[in-house]
């Protein structure tokens, strides 16, 4: 996007943005593509999945990336960021917060393994070439920042697409 304004590498040479850059919606959709998909989101504390089998749903910046997304503890170390949008229809595979041993969606029966990989699928015994890769939940590189955890949203982008 071109934008019609310019911010100089020398903080000495520079000025306030333009109003029209914070009413501009093609500036604000440009800002989730350039920025916010680019970069690492804070998204919490470790504790909202503080014991092994936790699941943890969320809204991740809600009424701006309003991406469903979900927390998971596998064990008492491994914490995965997971899409919670299910890979046959998208309903939401998770709806609450709790204790999980599997992850099974409530529309048609879809079950992930904790760390989102795709387990089983009722009346699918004759598909073919069935599951791939793609019939996993998509799963976030997730950081840690002492306690606070960090997804990198870059695949989003692509995964979106
Ligand atoms: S939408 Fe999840 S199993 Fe169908």
């Amino acid at each position: 996007m071109d934008y019609n304004f310019k911010i100089d590498v020398d903080i000495t040479k520079a000025e306030t943005l333009p109003a029209s850059f914070y009413r501009d919606p093609e500036i604000f959709e440009a800002l989730k593509q350039d920025v916010f998909y680019k970069t690492w989101q804070w998204i919490g504390h470790e504790n909202s999945v503080a014991s092994a089998q936790r699941t943890h749903p969320f809204i991740l910046l809600d009424g701006f990336l309003t991406e469903p997304m979900l927390l998971t503890k596998e064990t008492s170390e491994k914490i995965h960021c997971l899409t919670n949008v299910c890979t046959h229809r998208g309903n939401l595979v998770v709806d609450k917060s709790g204790r999980n041993k599997k992850l099974i969606c409530g529309y048609h029966g879809r079950r992930f393994g904790l760390d989102g990989s795709f387990e089983h699928m009722p009346e699918f015994k004759e598909a073919i070439e069935f599951p791939r890769p793609c019939d996993d939940l998509h799963r976030f590189p997730l950081r840690k920042w002492g306690p606070f955890l960090l997804p990198d949203l870059i695949l989003l982008l692509i995964f979106r697409s």
